[in-house]
């Protein structure tokens, strides 16, 4: 049987930390659906459709990877996919924290659907996607943590 995950995230932009915890999840999965759904603890900087172009371009290549958007909870998108787990990438302790809660909510939602937490690796402990936002938005360099190709765009949305 084909063993699918979902990678779930804002994506708000897509990072190299993400793109890290995809590959990994490639590796331990037949099948990646990475989707871009609403944390209503964020308000959005990128446009849902500009997020999912810089995931497709980053995703380019990966075979079994596909990229999604979904309005609604999770465990919705995760049936409606088939996928028998849901795959988060684990930065520091501070993360865990949220991240469990998260995970035992949609546990009794979806019992049958486990969560897998990857750590992120050491290098990317800096990166995130405010961390980019706040970089571009001052000038500052912030190639380094977006996925080659994506950098022109983040650009363009903070260009004056
Ligand atoms: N390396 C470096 N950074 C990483 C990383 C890695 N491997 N993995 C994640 N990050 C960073 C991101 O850049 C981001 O940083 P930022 O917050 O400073 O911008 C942060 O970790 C997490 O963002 P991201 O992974 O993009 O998504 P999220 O935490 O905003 O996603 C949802 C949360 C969308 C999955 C969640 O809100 C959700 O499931 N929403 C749907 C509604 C639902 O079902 N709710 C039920 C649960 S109550």
């Amino acid at each position: 049987m084909e063993r699918v995950c979902v990678y779930p995230g804002s994506f708000d932009p897509v990072t190299v930390g993400h793109v890290d915890i995809i590959r990994r999840a490639r590796h331990l999965f037949d099948r990646v659906v990475v989707a871009v759904l609403h944390n209503p603890a964020k308000t959005g900087c990128f446009p849902v459709a500009q997020r999912l172009d810089m995931l497709k371009c980053a995703c380019q290549g990966m075979d079994g990877v596909s990229v999604a958007a979904f309005d609604g909870l999770l465990v919705d998108f995760a049936h409606q996919e088939g996928a028998c787990a849901v795959v988060r990438g684990i930065r520091a302790a501070g993360d865990y924290e949220a991240e469990k809660t998260m995970a035992d909510i949609n546990a009794r939602l979806m019992p049958e659907l486990e969560t897998v937490f990857l750590p992120a690796r050491p290098e990317h402990a800096c990166v995130s996607s405010s961390a980019v936002r706040e970089l571009a938005a001052f000038g500052g360099d912030f190639a380094f943590m977006v996925p080659e190709g994506c950098a022109e765009q983040v650009a363009r949305r903070f260009a004056k």
